[in-house]
């Protein structure tokens, strides 16, 4: 291929889309933080309706549902797949990275690699009982603790209840902080930062705050993970070269509902829906 072709062919995968999914609304929190970081970057998001709650299912099913929205991503001629999804990253990210060519980016590392470098002493982490259990986060940290020779311990809370408290947009009442309090109440006074480990969770920050006290730092996976998405487009040189990105909505079930529960999560209103059956 001469010169002028490659550099063709370079543009034109410059302005592919970028592949998010989820297991359903909260990839959207990481969705609003790639519009943000990366405006020129058009998305094509797909969450998985049909099978949400991830985090709570097991590590077979979170595997398999996490391959067939990857599949379907890969259709579009992606150049880089997002897995917005905690759970799906703790328990699927090897397995998608094996099967597809294009680079696959999960929510853990770069959500641990800001957590280590914030960190003084001691973190909390809260996530689904699938993310918690699977150890990922503990593991993830230990492994960057060892390269940056720093010995910062890990406390780890499963929070079930924090994503329908979410998607029923009872952020700040009586009874979430009680359920806040109930969780967190035992890393008070114990850690200086907190990693919430689940789309989520950004929704819940002030609750989350008031329990766990206002001097420690939140991470939110979505920011991180953008920055991370920019930096390897960058190094790729694969940065899309349009004035403005767009976005394409797919599910797997209730787009309607899918629509009103993003709003809160993307922060402005969603247009068009397709739902889809995936095999
Ligand atoms: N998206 C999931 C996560 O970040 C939360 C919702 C679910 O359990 O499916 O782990």
């Amino acid at each position: 291929m001469g010169g002028r072709d490659r550099s063709r062919t370079r543009t034109s995968m410059r302005d592919k889309p970028i592949g998010v999914f989820d297991s359903g609304v909260g990839g959207l929190t990481v969705v609003c933080a790639v519009q943000k970081i990366l405006p020129r970057e058009s998305i094509i998001y797909f969450g998985d309706t049909a099978h949400v709650p991830y985090g709570t299912k097991s590590k077979q099913a979170i595997k398999k549902f996490s391959l067939h929205n990857a599949r379907f991503l890969v259709k579009f001629n992606i150049k880089l797949l997002i897995v917005a999804c905690n759970s799906s990253s703790a328990l699927a990210l090897p397995e998608l990275e094996k099967r597809f060519s294009i680079p696959v980016l999960g929510v853990i590392e770069p959500t641990a690699e800001k957590a280590v470098k914030i960190c003084k002493k001691k973190i909390g982490v809260i996530a689904t009982p699938a993310t918690i259990e699977s150890g990922i986060y503990q593991r993830t940290i230990r492994k960057i603790n060892k390269r940056q020779n720093k010995s910062i311990k890990v406390f780890t809370q499963e929070c079930p209840l924090f994503v329908p408290l979410a998607e029923e947009g009872w952020l700040e009442n009586k009874i979430s902080e009680q359920i806040a309090r109930r969780y967190l109440s035992f890393l008070r006074d114990k850690i200086d930062s907190l990693i919430l480990g689940c789309t989520h969770y950004p929704l819940l920050k002030k609750i989350i705050k008031k329990a766990v006290g206002k001097r420690v730092i939140l991470i939110d996976s979505a920011t991180e993970t953008a920055k991370a998405a920019r930096e390897i487009l960058k190094e790729r040189n694969l940065l899309a070269l349009s004035k403005k990105g767009r976005i394409r909505f797919y599910v797997s079930d209730s787009p309607q509902r899918f629509k009103k529960l993003g709003k809160k999560f993307l922060k402005k209103s969603i247009g068009r829906v397709e739902c889809i059956k995936l095999e």
